[in-house]
């Protein structure tokens, strides 16, 4: 038997959409895998009654096929589906380490990316790599139809996870068609000023780049309270805000010394909605990890 530790990932960073991802230290699925005729799933932990553990149903199920590597694979969810933080992702990453392993088939980090991406888009409809790839790789990653780049940064991180449930296929829907060149030139800006931010582990250049006008505004309209959410962690001191993947949980970039006051602004933000949340306080961190 073998075991995989994949962590939660944030995609976007507001100026990236589907190409920028960061791991988090935490939170983190559990996958655990044995050699077996036939695929089977058991899925235990954080909102798994709403996973299905059918295997052509779920996202590990895809991963077991494209690997041709049969298996009982055990899910202990840390991280809750439909939350932004790479839910899906992260149990795509992790089955896809460990039956690589399990199996020998001898693919690097980077060719189990494409993999993990396709059972992904199991349940997301549409194969991503920006959250898979920094789950498997770690560090911050940047995904494009070229391959994916990974950046070993280290920036303070603080998410917001509030009790709304946004799914991904309904946030892609409210994605502007198209945008003006002016937004172009600002997010081309912001994207780069972002990846400066990251090479330097600079939280103030990370949270200046992580600024959107285009995607950002449209899914906020899904995340009640995201404005005074957002307008609160600025005032204790984030560096940038923004929607984490497909939302709802809400990002904020800091100084370390902030992360506290940040998280509990965001925390307190969200209360006074009336809306229940949950806070990590995270960094930028490593990828999935074989025991
Ligand atoms: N980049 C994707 C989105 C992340 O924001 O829709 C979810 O796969």
């Amino acid at each position: 038997m073998l075991t995989v530790r994949a962590p939660a990932t944030s995609a976007n960073l507001g100026s990236g959409f589907d190409v920028f991802g960061v791991a988090l230290e935490r939170p983190a699925d559990i996958v655990r895998v044995e050699k077996a005729d036939r695929t089977t799933i058991d899925v235990t932990g954080a909102g798994s009654q709403y996973i299905p553990e059918d295997p052509e149903k779920n996202t590990v199920g895809a991963v077991a096929e494209a690997l041709d590597a049969p298996a009982h694979i055990r899910i202990d969810k840390g991280i809750r589906p439909a939350s932004g933080l790479g839910s899906s992702a992260a149990s795509a990453a992790a089955a896809a380490v460990a039956l690589n392993e399990l199996y020998d088939r001898g693919k690097s980090r980077e060719e189990l990316v494409p993999v993990a991406a396709e059972g992904e888009a199991v349940v997301s409809g549409d194969a991503h790599d920006d959250n898979v790839a920094p789950a498997i790789l770690g560090g911050f990653t940047i995904a494009t139809p070229g391959g994916v780049r990974c950046v070993d940064a280290d920036v303070p991180l603080v998410a917001c996870l509030p009790d709304i449930v946004v799914s991904t296929r309904d946030a892609r829907r409210v994605v502007p068609d198209g945008m003006r060149v002016s937004e172009l030139v600002e997010t081309v800006g912001n994207a780069a000023t972002l990846t400066t931010g990251m090479h330097r582990d600079d939280p103030e250049l990370v949270g200046e780049g992580m600024y959107d006008s285009v995607v950002t505004p449209a899914r906020a309209e899904l995340i009640d309270g995201y404005d005074a959410v957002r307008e609160a962690a600025f005032e204790a001191g984030a560096t940038g805000v923004t929607i984490s993947g497909a939302g709802p949980t809400v990002i904020a970039a800091c100084h370390e010394g902030d992360r506290r006051a940040v998280g509990v602004a965001m925390l307190d933000a969200f209360e006074d909605r009336g809306v229940d949340a949950w806070v990590y306080q995270t960094a930028i961190g490593g990828g999935a990890t074989l025991y």
